[in-house]
């Protein structure tokens, strides 16, 4: 079983050479060979309908419940904007609840709400309530950008979110507007504080970029200082249409080795099998450090997460340009066993790792924020 594999490791817990290349140094970023354990069967993806041909058991659902946002993130929404999927084409709560349940009857045992921004969905609370009381749904979880949370926070408590995390890319009001192109960072900062408040311990999802907010990385070590927080610095990765280039991306190995050297009693925590985040914390720090290295040091091997966009189409790679739609044979009047051999077939097709940065930037792919994060 997979969960017995050693986690994916390169053996980079000891301090090392962590070194920024030279700038202006023009060669591409290397990818850390990944020592997959992996072997290809498909009977196994035949005999379950969220195992895939490589045995990884599919717990984790994310459902994206609105394609729009209210902040216009440089490295997520394209400049251009986008053609938003009419409302009608976008699933129903009864629609998503009946997905639901089809997964978690297939082994499903997290669901995470994402967008877009997912507090933009009317009726929001209601629907999670609904989510988190499927049978066999242990955790639910929402991504969000923070702006509407503190208005929400109280009713998403009640409904049963266990887990949040809030998107935070700088802590300067200034660069927040032109990081997300819109004002709101005291209402991001307000959500924090609040969130905390209420007894979570928010995961702030920081994608770094260099030379627009890689300089504040020490600052975000720092404000994990007194706030029970897990600040997750993600690798600057490649969506339909958000200009990526791979010297705007500051592998996760340089930016440790930048924590290390302001805090050299940084130490290594546990992750989980299917962590995507190293955590680090520094000692007597009340939260931690995570870095996400989706690009240089991808974590395939261990990966358990399937995508449902909010118009309906299953994803089982985040960066594969395969999808199905579930909405159509869903309106068409599909049964639940028909649905599961659509799923199962997507869920078998599942490739063993993503194709590697610069493949990825090459093809065609949904912008982020018509993925769900
Ligand atoms: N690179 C890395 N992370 C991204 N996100 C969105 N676009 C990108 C990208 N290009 C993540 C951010 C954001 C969440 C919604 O999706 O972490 O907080
Ligand atoms: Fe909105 Fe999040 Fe995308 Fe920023 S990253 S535009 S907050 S969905």
């Amino acid at each position: 079983m997979l969960h017995e594999l050693p986690v994916l490791d390169d053996g980079d817990r000891a301090p090392r050479g962590d070194e920024a290349p030279a700038r202006g140094a023009k060669r591409p970023l290397e990818e850390t060979p990944q020592n997959f354990a992996l072997d290809h069967d498909p009977a196994r993806s035949e005999a379950d309908v969220l195992t895939d041909a490589f045995g990884r058991e599919h717990t984790y659902l994310r459902i994206a419940l609105v394609e729009r946002c209210n902040l216009r993130c440089h490295y997520c929404m394209p400049a251009d904007g986008l053609d938003w999927t009419p409302d009608e084409g976008l699933l129903s709560d009864d629609e998503i609840l009946r997905l639901a349940r089809l997964f978690a009857g297939g082994g499903v045992e997290k669901i995470r709400l994402t967008g877009g921004e997912p507090l933009l969905r009317p009726g929001v609370a209601a629907l999670a309530e609904r989510i988190g009381v499927v049978d066999g749904v242990e955790t639910l979880a929402m991504t969000t950008n923070g702006l509407l949370l503190p208005k929400n926070l109280d009713a998403l408590a009640e409904a049963g979110i266990g887990k949040l995390n809030i998107s935070l890319d700088t802590l300067r009001a200034d660069r927040f507007e032109e990081m997300t192109r819109r004002p709101g960072f005291s209402l991001v900062m307000e959500a924090i504080d609040a969130a905390i408040d209420n007894g979570y311990r928010p995961k702030i999802n920081c994608v770094v970029m260099r030379d627009t907010n890689d300089d504040e990385v020490i600052d975000f070590v720092r404000f994990t200082q007194d706030r029970p927080v897990e600040v997750r610095f993600i690798e600057y990765m490649p969506f339909g249409g958000n200009g990526w280039q791979d010297d705007r991306l500051v592998p996760f190995r340089e930016l440790r080795g930048r924590v290390r050297k302001a805090f050299p009693r940084l130490e290594a925590c546990e992750d989980g099998p299917h962590a995507t985040a190293r955590t680090y914390r520094v000692p007597g720090f009340a939260g931690r450090v995570g870095f996400i290295a989706s690009m240089t040091a991808p974590f395939c091997e261990g990966c358990n997460r399937l995508r449902l966009t909010a118009d309906g189409h299953l994803k089982v790679c985040l960066f594969g340009q395969k999808e199905v739609s579930l909405r159509d044979p869903l309106r068409a009047g599909a049964s639940d066993d028909e649905l599961r051999e659509i799923v199962s077939r997507a869920v078998g097709g599942k490739k063993a790792r993503h194709a590697g940065m610069y493949n990825i930037a090459d093809r065609k792919n949904r912008p982020m924020i018509a993925i769900g994060g």
